[in-house]
């Protein structure tokens, strides 16, 4: 054997690792609006920039005629590529070779990957396209997964980690997308759920399709384990990119808004609050009208959305928004907007992305419900975040902020760097109205009109508490500011902030309410 048969050698491996797991069942995959985890690493990462490794790994199984059915790779696409020159590793399941199946070999090239994203402090992508554990292997595929837990463990907070749900993710499986910090699901074709349709027929009798049970829909909107879905695998690649962006801690280029769009933005912030103080109005308006031209971008927008969570960019640099919704709920917290806020406060902490947080909230949702569903405990969480976290922390209340949840909202009184209010800010323990009720009760009853009595004292309140003066004048508010100053002054906050350290009591691991 010469070189050149030795180079031929190696172009042949080479060819026949775009074969997968052959021909026919690619074009399986592509029948069912899928691509294959080659396509989708293509589509991922920028041209030329992927670099492939263990790609002749197999698995050495000898039971069940496994001894014959070896694919190089093993089913799992691993490495590296970069995505707008970042650098960002991966792994991808090859659902045609042997369904994707996790085997102990597929493991270990999971997990390498894994230990090299840690050490370089890269962001790893995992696209998941699997029928889970490898059945002719038992126990040691479940040793496999129970590896890649641990490691999903070890890099959160280390290096920020995105699951790409593209195909069936089943059993035990699902945790580890669930351990990672974001997920995403394509329409129809990607199903998570621990226990199959036919398992819950038998046990329980209640029939109900994949879909129904983990599909896009219902991890969106009901159960919160997903962040974004999307109607195809393209929009989902893309999407893959754009969240690698904007975990990015390099800004991206940054455009000066131009004066006519300063201007409009000016008007659109002066004047969205409505004379009526209970009439909706809209955050999302309120966001684009503050942070650069189209950077906002919402996780989890289908589920309690009365509290919005996304990224935003200030002159290029990631910020994470947490913000009560006047138009779902009035804006209230309740159990799943608890969740919600104190999961992406966490993430932004652990990856250094300042947080800012607008506030319009009349307080916790009332009702035996949510008290029976553990409002004090999730209610807690959202409390628990905002007063561990240190990084940047801004703070713009632009009318209600209630009770416990003014509180909460990161006031100033647990940590927050720079709070500011809109003259529209009303922050008091409750509306004037139930305040009035509550501690003028002897004097509307014994009134001769205690309706009109009723309307003096709540009209006494709110001359006293619904404004921003009584706070700022306890340096609660660090300034009283017109929307429009809202941008400049977040951007002074990010400067003056840019350096700010604390150092946080020495401990093993706080104990968050869980
Ligand atoms: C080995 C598997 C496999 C598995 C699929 N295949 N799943 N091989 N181990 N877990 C093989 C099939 O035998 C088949 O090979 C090929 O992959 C394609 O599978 P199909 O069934 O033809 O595909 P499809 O009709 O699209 O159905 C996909 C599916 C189904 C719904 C995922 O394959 C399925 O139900 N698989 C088993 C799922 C499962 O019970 N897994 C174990 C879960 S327990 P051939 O060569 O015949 O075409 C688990 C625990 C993890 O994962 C615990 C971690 C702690």
């Amino acid at each position: 054997m010469g070189v050149t048969a030795d180079f031929d050698l190696l172009q042949q491996k080479r060819e026949k690792l775009q074969e997968a797991g052959g021909l026919s069942r690619i074009a399986h995959q592509h029948k069912q609006g899928k691509l294959t985890a080659r396509e989708r690493i293509h589509l991922l990462c920028d041209a030329g920039t992927f670099f492939e490794i263990d790609a002749f790994v197999e698995h050495d199984c000898q039971d069940f005629g496994m001894e014959n059915r070896r694919f190089l790779g093993d089913g799992v696409i691993t490495g590296w590529g970069q995505i707008e020159g970042r650098r960002v590793y991966l792994f991808a399941q090859d659902f045609t070779v042997l369904g994707g199946s996790l085997s102990a070999a597929h493991a270990k090239k999971i997990c390498k990957t894994y230990k090299m994203a840690i050490q370089n402090r890269c962001p790893i992508i995992g696209l998941s396209d699997s029928g889970g554990a490898r059945i002719h292997e038992g126990v040691v595929s479940l040793g496999g997964y129970a590896d890649l837990f641990y490691l999903n463990v070890q890099a959160s907070g280390v290096i920020p980690q995105l699951s790409l749900v593209m195909g069936p993710c089943a059993g035990g499986a699902v945790y580890s997308p669930a351990l990672t910090d974001f997920i995403f699901m394509v329409d129809h074709t990607s199903h998570m759920f621990i226990t199959g349709p036919d398992v819950i027929q038998t046990v329980t009798g209640e029939v109900i399709s994949f879909e129904d049970l983990g599909g896009s829909m219902t991890h969106t909107q009901e159960s919160g384990v997903v962040d974004l879905r999307f109607p195809d695998e393209i929009s989902a690649l893309q999407a893959a990119r754009k969240w690698c962006e904007y975990v990015s801690p390099e800004p991206t280029v940054f455009v000066p808004l131009d004066e006519t769009v300063v201007v409009e933005r000016q008007r659109i912030l002066n004047g969205i609050m409505p004379d009526n103080r209970t009439s909706p109005y809209s955050m999302h308006k309120v966001i684009e009208a503050v942070f650069d031209p189209e950077s906002f971008w919402e996780m989890k927008p289908e589920i309690a959305g009365n509290l919005i969570v996304g990224w935003a960019r200030l002159e290029g640099k990631t910020v994470g928004i947490i913000a009560n919704n006047p138009e779902q709920l009035a804006g209230v917290l309740d159990v799943e907007a608890s969740v919600k806020g104190a999961r992406f406060v966490r993430f932004c902490d652990a990856f250094q992305i300042p947080l800012v947080t607008f506030v319009d909230v009349p307080g916790f949702l009332p009702g035996s419900d949510q008290e029976r569903g553990g409002i004090i405990r999730h209610g807690a969480k959202l409390l628990y975040a905002f007063c561990e976290s240190t990084v940047p922390r801004f703070t713009v209340i632009t009318r209600k902020a209630y009770g416990g949840a003014y509180d909460v909202m990161n006031s100033k009184h647990i940590g927050a760097d720079l709070n500011l209010a809109w003259p529209s800010a009303e922050i008091a323990v409750m509306g004037a109205q139930g305040a009035a009720k509550i501690i003028f009760r002897s004097e509307i009853q014994s009134a001769e009109d205690p309706k009109e009595k009723e309307k003096e004292m709540t009209a006494a309140y709110a001359v006293k508490f619904e404004n921003p003066y009584i706070a700022a004048a306890k340096g609660f508010l660090d300034a009283v500011i017109f929307p429009e100053e809202t941008r400049r002054y977040l951007i002074e906050g990010l400067h003056v902030c840019a350096d700010k350290t604390v150092t946080p009591p020495i401990r093993k691991h706080g104990n968050i309410p869980l």
